[in-house]
């Protein structure tokens, strides 16, 4: 329930700012003392008195209407702010409040705001994939404000695409999320590794694979919210690292073994989510190789296996570990399980649709050493990571 919580909702000139209604319909039914700032764009689509009846609160568009006291009123509203969220966030107000514009009432309220600020974009697939548009969103995360993704489905466009408003409902629980203050991990030491390594050949070409770091970034993400210390040790990637996480930036297997081992004996959760390469080339060639006749043979070495030495080396901490398969999903998982000591092991068939690398949602199967097998429905990956968190809250408190 959302008793006693402000909250300005920023509606902007999107076709879903219609489904602003229902969210803002959904927020005032759980208590909250909403407050809508809308931009001249979004009044094109829906009217104010539509968010004035439903918030019982007046609606604020322009900075100079009636009564003249907009620097009172923008103020005052964003110092009363528990949460700010701005849905639909069209990508012109996801630009102008990356670049610090404040030129209406909203862009100026967020600008003067101490209160989170929860931005929910809705647009048409190649407006979203813009990189100018993922460039600012990547800004705005690194200052610290936070997402909800869309989501991929029919498009009012007539296309279909990432770029959909998530459910009103959906966003209501968010937003519940966001405002509940969850600092069941306060004082605990995560470290997370994200996405693929890379073993070099040459100075220009490596050995990689196709781990984005979605997963390990939406777990270090949420572990953080919920108060926890978090290192995120990653691979490369073009993902900005959720803001108050420590990033420790590795390109090859060795790099990250090394970053993790330095570590683990003052953490208290280690969540493997790097794809590491098993094999490397024995040798790197100081030059580039040049293209010769007949064939090249590389020669791969193992590289060192993470998991099995913080297996090994393992005592209070809780190990969980990831299994990207292709096939025999549950027989390859327990083996792993067992193989590395590990607490936990999320499985995922990265050939299933809506699973596996690069995509927004993942469809796993959670295997614990007692034989308990869960299979979860597809989910984005926040989702995913948020409920694996939960896994791992019952397995601490078992421990303790
Ligand atoms: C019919 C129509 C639908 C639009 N839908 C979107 C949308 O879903 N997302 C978006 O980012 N922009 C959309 N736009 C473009 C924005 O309305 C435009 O960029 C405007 O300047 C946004 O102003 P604001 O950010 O101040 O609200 C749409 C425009 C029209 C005419």
């Amino acid at each position: 329930m959302l008793e006693g919580k402000t909250i300005v909702a920023g509606v902007t000139g999107g076709i879903a700012a219609y489904k602003a209604a229902d969210l803002a319909s959904r927020l005032r039914k759980q208590g909250a003392d909403l407050h809508v700032i809308m931009t001249r764009s979004a009044t094109e689509f829906i009217q104010p008195l539509t968010f004035r009846e439903i918030t019982g609160n007046p609606v604020i568009v322009s900075m100079w209407d009636e009564p003249k006291r907009w620097s009172v009123q923008h103020i005052g509203l964003a110092r009363k702010a528990d949460l700010f969220v701005i849905v639909p966030a069209t990508a012109n107000v996801l630009g102008k409040i990356s670049h610090g514009i404040a030129d209406d009432m909203l862009t100026t309220t967020v600008m003067a705001t101490t209160a989170p600020v929860l931005f929910v974009p809705a647009m048409n697939s190649a407006m979203y994939l813009n990189p100018i548009v993922q460039d600012n969103i990547k800004r705005l995360k690194a200052y610290g404000y936070l997402f909800m993704e869309p989501v991929a489905g029919p498009l009012a466009c007539g296309e279909s695409g990432i770029g959909r408003l998530p459910e009103p409902a959906d966003i209501a629980e968010y937003i519940g999320q966001c405002l509940a203050e969850d600092q069941t991990l306060a004082g605990k030491k995560f470290l997370i590794t994200a996405a693929g390594t890379q073993e070099p050949i040459d100075p220009v070409r490596y050995i990689g694979n196709r781990a984005s770091g979605k997963m390990g970034y939406a777990l270090a993400e949420a572990a953080k919210n919920k108060g926890a210390s978090v290192v995120l040790v990653s691979g490369p990637t073009h993902l900005a690292p959720p803001a108050g996480v420590e990033l420790i930036a590795v390109n090859t297997a060795g790099e990250m073994r090394d970053a993790v081992m330095s570590r683990f004996p003052e953490l208290d959760v280690v969540i493997k989510t790097a794809a590491v390469a098993d094999y490397r080339p024995k040798v790197t060639t100081e030059q580039k190789i040049k293209k010769a006749a007949g064939e090249l043979v590389l020669t791969l070495e193992k590289t060192p296996d993470i998991l099995r030495e913080l297996g090994q080396q393992k005592q209070h901490q809780i190990l969980v570990g990831f299994a990207a398969e292709t096939e025999n999903l549950l027989e390859h998982g327990r083996d792993k399980l067992y193989r590395k000591n590990l607490d936990m092991l999320v499985v995922n068939d990265v050939t299933a649709a809506g699973a596996g690398f690069a995509t927004d949602t993942n469809i796993v199967n959670i295997m614990f050493p007692d034989g308990t097998v869960e299979e979860w429905p597809i989910m984005t990956k926040k989702r995913v990571a948020e409920k694996i968190l939960g896994k791992i809250i019952e397995l601490m408190q078992k421990k303790s």
